[in-house]
């Protein structure tokens, strides 16, 4: 029975207590990204040795790699105080007036979603990122003038899962733009034991590997299905997380050998299934499945192209021969 309410709360999306208190704090804890961590370094260094604001930066890649986690590092590198933002949270332009009114010098303002800003919105930060200075309009139609603020120097960090719906003009004014990667196998073997470590928990090595191996290249399905399998630990035996235990509380999961869970699985076999292998159109795919349009290309496609399984061709979306291979269906045309 626990068993049971256990897999009903699994969702590898939304955890955000478990990500606050095992989130790193430090450049030197944060596992991975090597290229994007080194720049980061030199820049933050840079800077401060000027004394000046670090450029604008701009992190993007699929959910659950660690851009929130990063722009907060960031922060912390620069000895900065951090305020944060979401994009759809921010509604009328006097909304992003205020928040930009309020910084102080050196402060690093963290936009999330930077994407979902509205264009009117975001330009007023064109002035702010450029010049540091607050353009607004104040009185109405027949009585209007604009006024300029001077705003302190300031860093900001944005975060987008989709870099391509940036406007052109906004994406230019960023200084710094990190592309961060699926992870190593290896370097969620190092979160995972890292994580075991700060929630107390004993993990084998064979066990965190194998928890590696089936997290889909991300931190946040790591550090979930982390929580899931102390659970079946505990539930079951000592609350020691053997390679058993992992394997069992898995499989119960539906999290197979590769990482792939139930969406994955029934969007390759909807193409192969029902669209004959592809191609086929993104909205005839989400309609199949009954997923967001926006939540297969921004959550499950990357990874499914990232491990070969799908490719994006002109005329839609096609299943590869190594696809048919791994959900082991004969492949037929
Ligand atoms: N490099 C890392 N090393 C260790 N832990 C990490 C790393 N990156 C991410 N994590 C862990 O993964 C969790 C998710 O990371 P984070 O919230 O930063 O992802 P995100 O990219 O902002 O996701 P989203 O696009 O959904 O906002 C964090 O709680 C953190 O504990
Ligand atoms: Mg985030």
């Amino acid at each position: 029975m626990q068993d049971e309410s256990i897999i009903k709360n699994y969702n590898l999306f939304d955890d955000k207590v478990l990500d606050n208190t095992i989130r790193p704090e430090t450049i030197d804890e944060y596992v991975g990204q090597d290229d994007v961590k080194e720049n980061i370094r030199v820049f933050v260094k840079a800077a401060k040795k000027r004394n000046e604001p670090l450029d604008h930066v701009l992190l993007y890649g699929p959910p659950g790699l660690g851009k929130t986690t990063l722009a907060f590092i960031i922060a912390h590198e620069l000895g900065s105080k951090i305020k944060t933002a979401s994009g759809p949270s921010i509604e009328k332009s006097g909304d992003l007036a205020a928040i930009l009114s309020s910084l102080e010098p050196g402060d690093v303002l963290f936009i999330d979603e930077i994407h979902r800003m509205p264009r009117y919105i975001e330009e007023i930060l064109y002035p702010a990122m450029e010049d540091y200075s607050l353009d607004i309009i104040i009185g109405n139609d027949g009585n209007s003038r604009n006024i300029k603020i001077d705003l302190p120097p300031f860093t900001l960090v944005g975060a987008t899962t989709r870099a391509g719906d940036l406007s052109a003009p906004l994406r230019d004014r960023f200084g710094i733009l990190s592309k961060l990667q699926y992870y190593t196998q290896d370097e969620l073997f190092q979160i995972v034991k890292r994580t075991a470590r700060v929630l107390n928990t004993e993990i084998e090595d064979d066990a965190a590997m194998e928890l590696a191996k089936r997290s889909r290249g991300t931190p946040r399905i790591a550090n979930r299905l982390f929580k899931r399998v102390r659970d079946f630990a505990q539930v079951d035996s000592d609350g020691r997380i053997t390679l058993d235990i992992t394997n069992k509380a898995l499989d119960r999961l539906k999290v197979d050998k590769m990482g792939l869970d139930n969406t994955d699985r029934d969007l390759l076999l909807s193409i192969i299934n029902k669209f004959n292998g592809g191609p086929v159109g993104i909205e005839a795919l989400s309609a199949s499945i009954g997923e967001e349009v926006t939540t297969i290309e921004d959550v499950y496609e990357p990874f499914l192209l990232q491990q070969g399984l799908l490719k994006r061709t002109s005329r839609g979306r096609v299943v590869t021969p190594y696809a048919y291979e791994v959900l082991g269906v004969e492949q037929t045309k």
